[in-house]
């Protein structure tokens, strides 16, 4: 059977022929792409999806506060033996960073990789090269190379290897620096059937930052590391220009606590805030997302006063190698999102949609966590932290980023 027959009985056995109706009004080269796109296709996930979408998430699952250790609480002999235990596996060439850089910034307005934006500082820097400046830093203090690996979309690997190119790698040395690209899964519409982009291909978006570790694998960047004999792998956002490439403090912990991850976190602002909290979900650790906590558990309070769900999860984690190989090529649970999105209907017509239509399926990368044997929690401070890039105005905006950043760093 060729291809295409192959592809035809796929959509008739998951009654998604629409796929195929435009099929003729193609080119040979997005003929062939459509037909590729079918055969990769996962149908069964997507129909088992689509069955789930209206279930309340993880309502039986037991939730109850983690515990951590707080930075602002260690005593200076503590802070001096993590510290040095940081130092060593830094020394060593144990560690590495990678930056997730395949998200699509549409909050921001941003057009292109959410890393090349500028934030507008004196000097002006793009994200990345204040990333950059940082591994730089550690490259002078300890005169080691910190192997760095962006994981890029299908949509935007391009544009972010063109633009460390035509920046020269910040005069970071090149071959430290390795792009990898996550996966992508299908979007589909209220009624299940896998939408259409304008071109009449499928359309797909990046599968969620838990795709980090299936990519890892699959694009042999976790060989890479292991040729390297790194321990520590460090996974961090893009876009937070305070994050700390390398927090000597957090990788001395996980030594000397010998744990499989260190989480870091900081003390959420009020209830409302958009950020992911800490938690112990059936007693392992885990993260409630914002879009996800109910106002009771984002609401309760401890007998201090303190948020009881307080500990934000800001996306900086230190994975050991071993915690890494563990979670290997496990699919991660899908989170669902409802998303506004054009495309192409069944009589071939654009439409362009004022309201959500259709749903995309994301991993996150903390649903790894519960898989590990151990973690720990370090709670470190805001303002050395966090300075998000989120919305184009207002809270986490370029504005209140650049604030943060340069009276971090003044
Ligand atoms: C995220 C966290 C939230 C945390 C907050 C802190 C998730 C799901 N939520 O929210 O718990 O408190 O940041 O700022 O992460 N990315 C990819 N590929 C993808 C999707 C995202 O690489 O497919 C990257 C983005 O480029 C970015 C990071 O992951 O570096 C965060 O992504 P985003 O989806 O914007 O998360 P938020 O909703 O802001």
């Amino acid at each position: 059977m060729n291809n295409f027959s192959q592809a035809q009985e796929i959509v008739k056995k998951y009654n998604q022929e629409h796929l195929l109706k435009f099929y003729d009004n193609l080119n040979e080269e997005k003929k062939k792409i459509l037909i590729n796109q079918i055969l990769e296709t996962d149908f069964k996930q997507l129909s088992k999806l689509y069955s789930h979408i209206n279930d309340i998430k993880d309502s039986k699952d037991e939730i109850t506060p983690i515990t951590y250790i707080d930075k602002s609480k260690l005593t200076n002999e503590e802070l001096e033996k993590y510290m040095e235990k940081g130092k060593d596996v830094i020394k060593n060439n144990k560690y590495a960073v990678i930056t997730m850089a395949g998200g699509q910034g549409t909050r921001l307005g941003h057009n292109g990789p959410k890393g090349t934006f500028m934030l507008g500082t004196t000097p002006d820097k793009s994200l990345f090269e204040i990333f950059c400046d940082k591994l730089k830093k550690i490259k002078e203090k300890y005169n080691v190379t910190i192997p760095w690996y962006l994981m890029t979309s299908k949509e935007n690997n391009l544009e972010t290897t063109k633009f460390f190119e035509k920046n020269n790698y910040f005069n970071y040395p090149k071959e430290a620096i390795k792009f990898f690209i996550q996966d992508e899964i299908p979007m589909i519409d209220k009624k299940g059937k896998v939408i259409l982009t304008e071109d009449g291909l499928i359309k797909q978006a990046a599968n969620g930052h838990g795709g980090v570790f299936e990519s890892m694998f699959k694009s042999g960047i976790i060989e890479n590391i292991k040729k390297k004999k790194i321990e520590w792998i460090f996974i961090g956002p893009v876009d937070n220009p305070l994050v700390q490439m390398t927090d000597e403090l957090m990788i001395g912990i996980a030594v000397d606590k010998n744990v499989m991850a260190v989480g870091k976190s900081i003390v959420k602002a009020n209830p409302e805030e958009k950020v992911g909290v800490f938690c112990n979900r059936n007693g392992r650790p885990s993260v409630i997302e914002y879009t996800e906590i109910t106002k009771e558990l984002s609401e309760m309070r401890d007998s201090k006063g303190e948020l009881l769900y307080g500990e934000s999860h800001i996306n900086c984690n230190l994975f050991n190698i071993k915690a890494i190989e563990k979670i290997g090529t496990n699919k991660l649970p899908y989170h669902t999102a409802f998303k506004k999105a054009t495309y192409m209907d069944e009589n071939g017509k654009i439409v362009k949609p004022e309201e959500p239509n259709c749903y995309k399926f994301e991993t996150f990368i903390f649903d790894a966590f519960e898989k590990l044997d151990n973690m720990q929690i370090l709670r470190g401070k805001r303002k050395e932290e966090f300075a998000p890039v989120k919305n184009k105005e207002g809270t986490d905006s370029p504005e209140t980023a650049r604030k943060l950043y340069e009276e971090y760093y003044k």
